[in-house]
């Protein structure tokens, strides 16, 4: 059947929002990820040749559309209130009084549920369509940020289900998954950029920002906790059962429980199990479960009086700030940090937070000498999370932040719109100088391994090396027997070393190693602010060679996939400076490769979201510029055969076992032929 382009567009929004409804909210799949790409791809191109038929629940508003220039304020049309907490159990119990006198009942029936620490976020269906998506902002009115939350993947564009109401709106908790956090973080340090707080405060962040597409690449997830509509379920429990089923995500923790003796046994069985949870969670939310006794049991003038939250104490102390001081990255970012006296958390003492950036402190609105809260989280660095104002001297001054680098006495800069302070004494400063070595010859780049930060410092001290690119003159001679006072610890007490013959031999041989690094390493190893190793990997793909890449503009940066201005910015203004293109041209001098030998022009997009194990002898490829080649098709290759796996590319001689395996699992074999048929 032939459908017109407005028919073809509808049906594939529908089938693909229908995939993604069993792939998100079912954890079943009809087609592969391959396919579903394929299908949407379709769509993206039908939808850029007739965008007056794009639908307002296209599954193209995941990847984000246009950036928004100023977010809409609207009201909410049920308030969004917050709840009454509390730490102690004791209150809860008084709580629960309160309900049963409240009803004049015996017992009352309660749902416990995990409290989600993230933004609150309302989100309205029409006829079944997510239509608008709203911040609390004050509980009467909020953001609508509709655009970003459709980059949200576990929130349904579109529910399903017999009995959906014309008009209904959920609330639940918008929040950074911690791995997402965490790999947010490597890569910021990757960069040399400050890392982020906490997860809490990255996800409202970035569902601030203006542009959906980066909001899409921060993989947020969304908890629903709250439905509302003209008519409601006779308890809290079914609306969260019926939620599920329109294909919400729902917590599985949720508990009805029949006493508070039973709310108190959830609490104690969260109280460990919580840290084991892929996201971060601030407490228990008891609700009571009959809609009548809620109603019933109605609101004070900020809270609603039929549920309450129990905050678990943290592990907290309270200590003095001794001083702030100022510690610099690689690449000039500064890093403020609290000086406390020490304070016994959680079984280790605490002597130092990490006070992030200057608005940290502003926020906090940090004085000399104050007494503050630390709060140590699971792996997380501790942090200050409150000032004891009433214990604060009369005289005391608020801290202000230092306006030259602590280690080079340079004049700082702030970047438009960014939190953090730079130094930029590139060429001298001396921890810059230590930490792009240590970062060029850490194992993500060049794998230097004999040679370790304390080496290097070492090295720099004499004046055998003032950067990387000295590394490669050095010679055998040099190093054999040379003695340097390092600081053993903290406190700084030196001690001399010596490099012995042997490992001065292995330092020269993994030096010589080094130089076979291909160039998207050695790229990401140059240390250019913003560029990781992601980015990297595109930069050399896309340019070929050094010299394509020093030469181009702003423009051709841009040109350049996932290239922003930021990063094209910084690439510009790295090679400006003649002290990196001197580095660049003593690395040429010494046979360092500056082309990127298995680059593969012609890439396409066509392999995207498909997976591949390769094994066997090929003709026309070495084994690992087929990886390449696949990779540069936009495919993923990985080691082992598993049901996520949508082809094996079979050469000659394959091991027997990995076509038995493909073959149980439903995996499709291909050949060398067969998989040029794919990329034509
Ligand atoms: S119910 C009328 N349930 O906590 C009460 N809230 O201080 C509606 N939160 O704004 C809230 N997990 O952002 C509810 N399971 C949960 C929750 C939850 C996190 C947040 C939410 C709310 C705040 C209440």
């Amino acid at each position: 059947m032939n459908l017109s382009p407005k028919d073809k567009i509808a049906k594939l929004t529908e089938d693909l929002n229908y995939h993604s409804h069993l792939y998100y909210q079912k954890s079943k799949s009809e087609i592969s990820d391959f396919e579903f790409d394929q299908l949407l791809k379709e769509l993206e191109g039908l939808e850029i040749k007739y965008p007056e038929y794009k639908l307002g629940h296209s599954p193209t508003s995941r990847v984000g559309g246009e950036i928004s220039k100023e977010f809409e304020t609207v009201v909410h049309r049920w308030r969004m209130l917050s709840l009454g907490n509390t730490y102690s159990k004791e209150e809860l119990e008084q709580f629960h009084e309160r309900v049963l006198k409240g009803l004049e009942r015996e017992s009352v029936e309660y749902v416990c549920e995990l409290k989600f620490d993230g933004l609150a976020i309302s989100l309205q269906y029409e006829k079944g369509l997510l239509t608008r998506a709203v911040t609390r902002g004050d509980g009467s009115k909020g953001d609508d940020i509709t655009a970003n939350v459709k980059t949200i993947k576990s929130i349904p564009l579109q529910v399903y289900g017999d009995d959906i109401p014309d008009f209904f709106e959920v609330r639940g908790e918008i929040f950074l998954p911690l791995e997402e956090f965490h790999k947010l973080n490597e890569k910021k340090k990757q960069e040399g950029e400050p890392t982020l707080a906490n997860p809490r405060n990255t996800a409202s962040g970035t569902m601030k920002m203006q542009d959906p597409k980066v909001v899409a690449s921060r993989n947020l997830d969304c908890i629903i906790y709250g439905f509302y509509a003209e008519t409601l379920f006779d308890t809290h429990y079914e609306s969260l059962e019926a939620l599920k089923k329109f294909g919400f995500n729902i917590s599985n923790a949720s508990k009805k429980c029949q006493s508070i003796s039973e709310v108190l046994a959830f609490i104690d069985l969260w109280y460990e199990k919580r840290h084991s949870l892929p996201m971060e969670t601030d407490g228990i939310v008891i609700k009571v479960n009959s809609t009548l006794y809620q109603q019933d049991l109605g609101f004070t003038a900020k809270n609603p009086r039929w549920a309450i939250s129990f905050k678990y104490q943290s592990e907290e102390a309270i200590s003095e700030l001794l001083s702030v001081t100022y510690q610099v990255g690689r690449t000039g970012a500064i890093t403020p940090v609290a000086n406390l006296s020490p304070a016994l958390i959680a079984g280790t003492t605490v002597k130092r937070a990490s006070l992030h950036n200057a608005n940290e402190i502003r926020r906090l609105d940090l004085h000399e000498n104050d007494w503050v809260t630390v709060q140590k989280g699971g792996e997380i660095i501790p942090k200050i999370t409150s000032v004891k104002k009433s214990k604060r001297k009369k005289d005391s001054k608020p801290i202000s932040y230092i306006e030259t680098c602590p280690e080079c006495q340079t004049s700082l800069v702030r970047l438009e719109n960014e939190a953090v302070h730079y130094c930029p004494n590139y060429i001298s400063c001396p921890p810059q100088v230590l930490g792009r070595i240590e970062h060029f010859i850490s194992r993500n780049a060049m794998n230097i391994e004999s040679l370790g930060p304390r080496t290097i410092a070492g090295l720099l001290k004499v004046g055998l090396i003032e950067n990387y690119s000295d590394l490669f003159k050095l010679k055998f001679e040099d190093l054999n027997g040379l003695s340097f006072e390092v600081s053993e610890d903290e406190e700084g007490e030196k001690k001399i070393r010596t490099i012995q013959e042997k490992s001065a031999g292995n330092i020269i041989d993994s030096i010589e190693e080094a130089k076979k690094v291909e160039f998207p390493t050695l790229l990401f190893a140059l240390g250019i602010r913003f560029v990781g190793k992601t980015v990297a990997e595109k930069l050399a793909q896309h340019f070929g060679d050094i010299d394509s890449f020093i030469s181009a503009d702003k423009e051709q940066l841009l040109e350049a996939p996932e290239i922003g201005q930021k990063i094209a910015d910084s690439v510009i203004s790295h090679f400006q400076n003649s002290a990196n293109t001197a580095i660049i041209d003593s690395l040429k001098s010494d046979g360092l490769k500056f082309k990127f030998e298995n680059r593969l022009v012609d890439g396409s997009d066509k392999l995207n979201g498909a997976t591949f194990v390769v094994s066997g002898v090929f003709k026309g490829f070495d084994r690992e510029d087929l990886k390449i080649d696949i990779k540069n098709n936009g495919g993923k290759v990985v080691g082992s055969i598993s049901k996520k796996t949508n082809y094996l590319l079979a050469g000659e001689n394959m091991g027997p076992s990995k076509k038995l395996k493909a073959e149980s699992l439903g995996v499709k074999i291909i050949t060398e032929e067969e998989y040029k048929s794919l990329i034509e």
